[in-house]
């Protein structure tokens, strides 16, 4: 088999020296471009299997320089990662957008950037390019909405979303809508420095390729569309989506293209950010536990849904630490809200709380423990609900 070629483009002759070192090191076939100009028509005469790619640079920065690549591609698409110096979230995004794959913060480990060429390899047939098939997705949308906080609401969802993707084979998003206190970095062990929801709601052209590329795929199995990374960003979300809510209904629609689910992890206030994200969910998890504020809070919130004239199906309650002590047992809460408790998982806190601390979600580390088989159980419930129900099509 032919070497791989990868195609360095950069003036920085440091750069150049230690890249090309390190890449032959790992057997590839290595081609030097000093300028962004230069990297245009070498991309086009080399027909390079990657190509890494420095921001700034005489002649062409390696914005244009990735979209002038892109525009005169023919159905083969090389993968570029961006080389830049900047961990800005925005600088970042503004390289993806140009057309690039992925992007390494200089200076970078000569290791982390092995893996992201392999991985993109990977990803892209290996460089010989596959037309994969449009896939069809089963494209749902379930929110996961706490009646009070704290009651395992995003433990829920993202156990959950990991239970679908690893144990039902579902490809699963989760969507941390928590804008103002996202908690899913913290569970998940995540940074800051990742694009999120304030990247994907202010993308003028947001396609399914850009949000793929806003989405952090997590090694637990499913991808990520994190929380702003602080409360200010939060603001500049709610303001597009009550200005232009087709913002929020795009993203979502393009997530349910992508993925059979898409969970949402809701924060408490009904807003209108949240009434969207209900109106447009197919099913909405109302997450509570046994105890006297929390079944008022759902009787509340059924009433709201009633009166949004929501059928009665679409909202599932989901009993959390069912087994507790709380003085309340199920038939009291059932007949305290007249109606009956869908779902239940059992309350395991060591199991809940190691996790946590740990950053490695339960149905990550311990799918087969007590808590991890409860979720287990749920998820695939609620497969079993959509799986089985003729939802129409989707256009
Ligand atoms: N089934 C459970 N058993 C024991 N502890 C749980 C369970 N579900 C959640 N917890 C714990 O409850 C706390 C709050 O959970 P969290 O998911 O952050 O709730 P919310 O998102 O509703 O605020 C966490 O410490 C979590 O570990
Ligand atoms: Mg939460």
């Amino acid at each position: 088999m032919a070497a791989t070629k990868v195609l360095v483009v950069d003036d920085d002759l440091n750069i150049q020296r230690v890249l090309v070192f390190t890449l032959k090191q790992e057997g590839y076939e290595v081609h030097v471009a000093s300028d962004g100009q230069a990297g245009v028509e070498m991309a086009a005469s080399i027909r390079p299997d990657v190509i890494l790619m420095d921001v700034a640079m005489p002649k062409l920065d390696g914005y244009a320089a990735t979209q002038q690549i892109r525009a005169a591609e023919d159905g083969r698409k090389v993968p570029i990662i961006m080389l830049t110096a900047e961990a800005d979230v925005e600088q970042r995004v503004k390289g993806l957008r140009a057309g690039a794959d992925d992007d390494i913060v200089k200076p970078f480990h000569p290791l982390e950037l092995i893996a992201r060429i392999k991985a993109l390899l990977a990803r892209s047939g290996g460089g010989q390019q596959r037309k994969v098939a449009e896939k069809v997705t089963m494209g749902r949308l379930a929110c996961f909405y706490g009646a009070k906080g704290g009651v395992g609401t995003t433990t829920i969802a993202i156990n959950t979303a990991i239970a679908l993707a690893t144990r039902l084979k579902r490809g699963t998003a989760l969507i941390d809508a928590n804008l103002q206190f996202g908690d899913e970095r913290v569970f998940l062990d995540l940074g800051l420095d990742t694009a999120s929801m304030v990247n994907a709601i202010t993308e003028p052209d947001l396609d399914a390729e850009l949000l793929k590329k806003l989405v952090v795929n997590h090694h637990v199995g499913i991808d990520l569309l994190l929380a702003p990374p602080n409360p200010e960003q939060a603001d500049i979300v709610v303001e597009r989506q009550r200005t232009d809510p087709g913002t929020l209904s795009n993203i979502l629609s393009l997530m349910r293209k992508a993925y059979d689910y898409t969970l949402v992890d809701m924060a408490k206030s009904l807003d209108d950010f949240n009434l969207q994200l209900f109106d447009e969910a197919d099913l909405i998890f109302v997450v509570m536990t046994a105890d006297l504020s929390c079944l008022k809070n759902v009787r509340l919130v059924l009433e709201t849904m009633d009166s949004l004239g929501y059928e009665r199906g679409k909202i599932q309650l989901v009993l959390n630490r069912s087994n507790a002590y709380t003085g309340i047992n199920v038939d009291n809460a059932e007949s305290a809200l007249g109606r009956k408790i869908d779902y239940q998982i059992i309350n395991e806190y060591r199991g809940a709380i190691s996790a946590l601390n740990s950053g490695e979600p339960f149905m990550s580390s311990r799918p087969d423990g007590p808590l991890g088989q409860s979720v287990s159980k749920f998820a695939r419930e609620i497969d079993a609900i959509f799986a089985n129900e003729a939802l129409p099509a989707r256009a």
